[in-house]
């Protein structure tokens, strides 16, 4: 047997080289109640320069390994050896059927019937952290269509989610926390991004994190809980309340996106009580505000404009946000995360906590204070929500 898989490996690795190997598909698990059922393997070529690329097919999820190809060929001669006893090997030209029974191994060669080009992917990777193909969720979510493409629709959404998980990867991938990762995200509504972030940590970073959606609506919460277990999904949960009042496990990541209005500051008020370390929210319908800014003053000659008094009062809202947060220790930074053709509630606000106590809480309150009389401001809710 052992001749026969080395037999087949050179056929994998002549094919690698000349650039004409499609996939490779090893089948039969040995034991049948392992949760992997089959790996789909393809040459690819990334940054890093050329990859296999292991698709490791579960019953409900995918999860993919990038190897160098000469690591590659150990870990499928090892596969074969041990644990697969099938596997399949498409090329440009010819067809392989490698198979093991017992002690007995054999390769079978057809001609392929046909007409396939390679293409070494280069786009198809670039910058993606959640891919679409075989991502039970996104299929679940509505996101793709049965054969694992981004429906029409849902192009920006899925834009959105990329460039949301790509934000978070730069703020938590390295993040030194105190205890393990857990994450509340707060007004969770569908759960796009919430089981985008599970999948980010669980198969990308492949690091344990438990992460709880909150939201007000039922049925989206059990719409959820029934597609994470569906994905076992096993520190995924979602439960039903209110930002103010849900009684959520220990967490020491906040995250808030698109929380209407004031629900924006119920959520930064709750990271802040409960000392989340990272504080993550993209604001969305700044009302609070608007109704309260009678600038006495040369602005009256911008907040006559409904747009401007619009967009001013936006300005006003996160900027009192960013300093409320400055002044319970956290340091704070707002910026634009997407691009506004995608979405118009573009704007991030990224707070973590200092290590060290701060000095001059006094002087961030007396900015606030400040920018309230320049715009004849009585009250911020998220204030009154902190006094
Ligand atoms: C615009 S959606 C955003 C959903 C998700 N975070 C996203 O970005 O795709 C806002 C969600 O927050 C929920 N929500 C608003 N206020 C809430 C509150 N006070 N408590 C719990 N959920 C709330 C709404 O029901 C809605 O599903």
């Amino acid at each position: 047997m052992i001749e026969k898989i080395q037999e087949f490996i050179e056929i994998i690795q002549q094919n690698i080289l000349l650039k004409n190997f499609v996939k490779l598909t090893i089948s039969d698990k040995k034991d049948k109640t392992d949760e992997v059922k089959s790996i789909i393997i393809k040459h690819i070529e990334i940054k890093k320069g050329e990859q296999m690329s292991f698709v490791y097919r579960y019953q409900t999820k995918d999860i993919t390994k990038n190897f160098a190809p000469e690591e590659a060929l150990e870990l499928i001669s090892e596969l074969l050896l041990k644990d697969y006893n099938q596997a399949n090997l498409s090329t440009t030209e010819f067809d392989y059927h490698f198979w093991t029974r017992g002690k007995k191994s054999g390769i079978k060669t057809k001609k392929t019937d046909k007409i396939v080009q390679v293409q070494l992917f280069h786009d198809k990777l670039k910058n993606r952290i959640i891919e679409p193909e075989n991502n039970f969720y996104l299929q679940k979510l509505g996101v793709t269509n049965s054969l694992w493409q981004i429906k029409p629709n849902m192009q920006d959404k899925y834009k959105q989610i990329n460039k949301y998980i790509e934000i978070v990867d730069g703020i938590l991938k390295d993040y030194p926390f105190k205890q393990s990762v857990s994450i509340v995200d707060m007004g969770s509504g569908k759960g796009y991004l919430t089981f985008a972030l599970y999948d980010y940590f669980a198969n990308y970073l492949q690091k344990k994190a438990m992460i709880t959606g909150v939201e007000m609506r039922a049925n989206l919460v059990e719409q959820s809980n029934e597609i994470a277990k569906m994905c076992n999904f096993k520190n995924l949960h979602f439960i039903e309340g209110s930002i103010q009042e849900a009684k959520t496990p220990d967490y020491n990541v906040l995250i808030a996106l698109h929380a209407c209005d004031t629900a924006t500051d119920d959520a930064i008020a709750q990271g802040i009580k409960n000392n989340a370390e990272v504080i993550i929210c993209a604001p969305c319908c700044h009302k609070q505000l608007r109704p309260q800014i009678k600038p006495d003053n040369i602005l009256r000659e911008i907040t006559k404009f409904g747009i401007l008094l619009e967009r001013q009062s936006e300005m006003l809202t996160d900027t009192i946000r960013g300093l409320m947060l400055e002044a319970h220790g956290y340091k704070t930074n707002i910026f634009e995360f997407i691009e506004t053709i995608h979405t118009p509630k573009n704007v991030m606000i990224v707070a973590t906590k200092r290590q060290k106590p701060l000095q001059n809480k006094a002087y961030y309150l007396e900015q606030i204070q400040e920018l309230k009389n320049l715009f004849g401001i009585e009250n911020h809710y998220l204030e009154n929500l902190l006094k």
